[in-house]
């Protein structure tokens, strides 16, 4: 069973695919984290986030097995990382590392923008998270000040707003729900309720691609 869970910034898709797919015995893949290890990997190497042959080969060199995710989690990097999302020879060269992670046999949950719409548009379960930005915000400024990082929550907010602008503005798969997706609004359920209305969602859309099948 593949499940295919969108959203925008913050809006809680990474914790409620962990969460889904250890309810469901799946491999769990945040594929945000790709986009993250590319701008680290220029941003290491001293090149500029717009280098596309470098964001391409950084890309193409990834490796699933050893993202490290402590470095790639900051402010910073989300917004490196969705300028170099925006460049279609990179999303090119991350789409087959991205299938083949879901092409296991048992199916696996992986989180993202384009899950539903590009990478894998046939999976039965799709789920389109969203949230007010400004329940994203402070929910991301928790995150931060958790973390050690000290910043503002006006920044957080303006940051989050630039980045919703960017991922569903780009023209290379643009930030969007899937025609088929379900969505979920958590901006006022705790993770306890998203995850209780997630698993309710996954077992009517397989109980429905079951009858369809
Ligand atoms: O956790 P958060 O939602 O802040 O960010 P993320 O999911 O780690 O994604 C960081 C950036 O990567 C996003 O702003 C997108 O531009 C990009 N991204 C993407 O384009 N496609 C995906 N499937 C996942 C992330």
């Amino acid at each position: 069973m593949i499940i295919a869970i969108d959203g925008p910034a913050a809006s809680g898709k990474g914790t409620l695919g962990k969460r889904i797919a250890d309810h469901f015995g799946l491999a769990h893949l945040d594929t945000g984290l790709l986009y993250r290890a590319v701008a680290r990997a220029l941003l290491d190497a001293g090149r500029p986030l717009d280098d596309v042959a470098a964001a391409t080969l950084a890309a193409e060199r990834l490796d699933v097995e050893s993202l490290d995710e402590n470095r790639l989690r900051g402010a910073e990097m989300g917004e490196a990382a969705s300028v170099v999302a925006a460049l279609p020879m990179v999303r090119a060269a991350l789409v087959d590392l991205q299938r083949r992670f879901a092409g296991r046999p048992e199916g696996a949950v992986l989180d993202g923008r384009d899950i539903g719409t590009v990478i894998c548009p046939d999976a039965p379960v799709k789920i389109f998270v969203t949230a007010t930005p400004e329940e994203r915000a402070s929910r991301r400024h928790r995150e931060l000040v958790r973390r050690g990082e000290e910043v503002a929550y006006e920044t957080v907010l303006a940051d989050i707003r630039r980045r919703d602008a960017r991922d569903a503005g780009r023209t290379s798969a643009p930030l969007a729900a899937a025609p088929d997706a379900r969505l979920l609004d958590t901006t006022d359920l705790d993770i306890e309720a998203a995850f209780r209305a997630a698993v309710s969602i996954v077992e009517n859309m397989t109980a429905s691609s079951l009858r369809a099948g």
